[in-house]
């Protein structure tokens, strides 16, 4: 008998475990009441808006929300940021919240998660409003994937009309801005309508968790897909009141590879038929008080670069010696000065930092690999990078003229960068002033040795002649 009640035993507690375990798992039952997703097509950035509204349908009260996407968006995803709306109507604002990369056992189909935290943990039957905006890079597909001179481009994009979640949605819409009006083709999902240049799915009632709809949208894009695959960015401190910046650009067209040969004169006779998806111009957009600017490529100095400064910012055109068809590439350096004491400060505790701004001054463009290099002035020590979002850090050593020690250099390397990327990061480090007398000191020492050679000189000299 005992040997039949004993497994007994032991499935009624595997059972009881079962149950405790899932009573666990959803114990923080959050639900989505509504959904709002847009997704702005308009560049070859992909930006999109998404807007829950949470609601806590369990009995404990929960601190986080999951967001989920399929793996391939997730190796395509550059920026995720999440924002909680606070007060009603007029006084209205939004409060960063801290997002994570996370894991869930058992998720299907290899979804990734990102947990969102909660600032005051939402309690049974309470709601809350998250604003999240997420950036993907490289997800626009050309097709043609090879366009002539005098074709436009066409792009696909894929995703689903109804968000993956692994919530509960009561009600959800899609909206999909394109850059114009000519949109080939597009998925239509039940409901869908479309108005000039937007698309629309839903809205959607009572979906289950994971649910999935794949759509696919073809539609015009010629806006310039600027790719920056390499940019190198040394930003040297100098003391004596100068920031010198050196940036070197491997720029590439990442959109349809372009076919046949190039004609100039058809390109510059029918500028709005002939290479509409190719760029010739690309804009920088620099801080204000800039000064000494240069532009070169290996060929030498480029002089059709026209510069517009104002008290709140610079503007840099440049125009590369050729425009830019699909696949092609152009390298090139840009310069410039800038007062030091605009972004050189003392902290409260004595030490110094470089207030800068992060990411690639050139507009709406991907950067695949950012370095940035901040060369401190010889003699810094203690270096260290405060810099909003995970970048790989590391530390060289610079030398230069008259260098004794070499100057430390901070280097910040990230992956995958976008303009929303451009928010300033700090770099403090101590700094004796006793240095800023080697140089000079140095300098004099040379000259006085210079100066007792030549005298011992002129005495050996005299002394031969005799
Ligand atoms: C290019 O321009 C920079 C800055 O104006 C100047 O210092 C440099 O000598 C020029 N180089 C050539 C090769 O003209
Ligand atoms: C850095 O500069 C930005 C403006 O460019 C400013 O908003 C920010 O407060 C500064 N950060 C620090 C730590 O000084």
């Amino acid at each position: 008998m005992e040997a039949v009640i004993r497994p007994r035993r032991t499935l009624s507690l595997t059972i009881i475990s079962l149950f405790l375990f899932i009573s666990i798992a959803f114990s923080h039952e959050i639900r989505i009441n509504n959904a709002e997703r847009r997704i702005d097509l308009s560049s070859h950035i992909v930006k999109i808006f998404l807007t829950l509204k949470v609601e806590n349908a369990g009995k404990t009260s929960a601190s986080e929300v999951l967001l989920a996407f399929p793996p391939t968006q997730a190796n395509q995803l550059a920026f995720l940021e999440a924002l909680a709306a606070t007060g009603k109507k007029k006084k209205k604002g939004y409060v960063p919240l801290v997002v994570k990369p996370t894991e869930l056992p058992d998720a299907p189909n290899d979804t990734k998660y990102f947990s969102i935290s909660l600032v005051n943990p939402l309690n049974s039957g309470e709601t809350a409003t998250l604003e999240i905006l997420y950036v993907f890079t490289h997800s626009l597909e050309p097709f043609p994937v090879e366009i002539s001179q005098s074709e436009s481009q066409l792009v696909y994009y894929r995703d689903s009309a109804l968000i993956l979640s692994p919530y509960h949605i009561k009600q959800q819409t899609t909206f999909i801005k394109t850059p114009s009006t000519k949109v080939e083709s597009f998925t239509r999902v039940e409901p869908t309508s479309r108005a000039s240049n937007e698309l629309k799915y839903g809205p959607f009632e009572d979906r289950l968790p994971y649910s999935y709809s794949p759509i696919l949208v073809h539609f015009e894009n010629n806006n310039p897909f600027a790719v920056v695959e390499e940019l190198v960015r040394e930003v040297e401190v100098s003391h004596w009141g100068n920031l010198q910046i050196t940036e070197h650009y491997k720029l590439a067209h990442g959109g349809a590879q372009h076919r046949g040969v190039f004609s100039r004169v058809e390109y510059q006779s029918r500028p709005s038929f002939s290479g509409v998806s190719s760029f010739k111009h690309l804009l920088a957009l620099l801080p204000p008080r800039v000064h000494s600017v240069y532009y070169r490529d290996e060929i030498g100095n480029i002089s059709s670069s026209h510069l517009r400064t104002d008290y709140r910012k610079s503007e840099l055109e440049i125009e590369p010696r050729y425009p830019l068809f699909g696949g092609w590439k152009a390298t090139f350096v840009i310069g410039y000065g800038l007062p030091l004491e605009d972004f050189l400060f003392e902290s409260s505790d004595g030490r110094r930092y470089l207030n800068f701004s992060f990411g690639c001054p050139l507009i709406e463009t991907v950067v695949d690999k950012l370095t940035i290099k901040v060369v401190l002035p010889e003699g810094s020590k203690d270096p260290s990078a405060v810099v909003p979002f995970p970048v790989e850090q590391h530390l060289e050593t610079k030398y230069s003229y008259l260098d004794v020690v070499g100057r430390t250099v901070v280097v910040l390397e990230k992956k995958n960068v976008v303009p929303v990327h451009n928010s300033p990061f700090q770099v403090y480090y101590t700094f004796n002033p006793i240095f800023m007398l080697a140089e000079p000191l140095m300098l004099a020492s040379a000259f006085f040795l210079f100066f007792v050679a030549c005298v011992a000189y002129l005495h050996i000299d005299l002394s031969i002649r005799k």
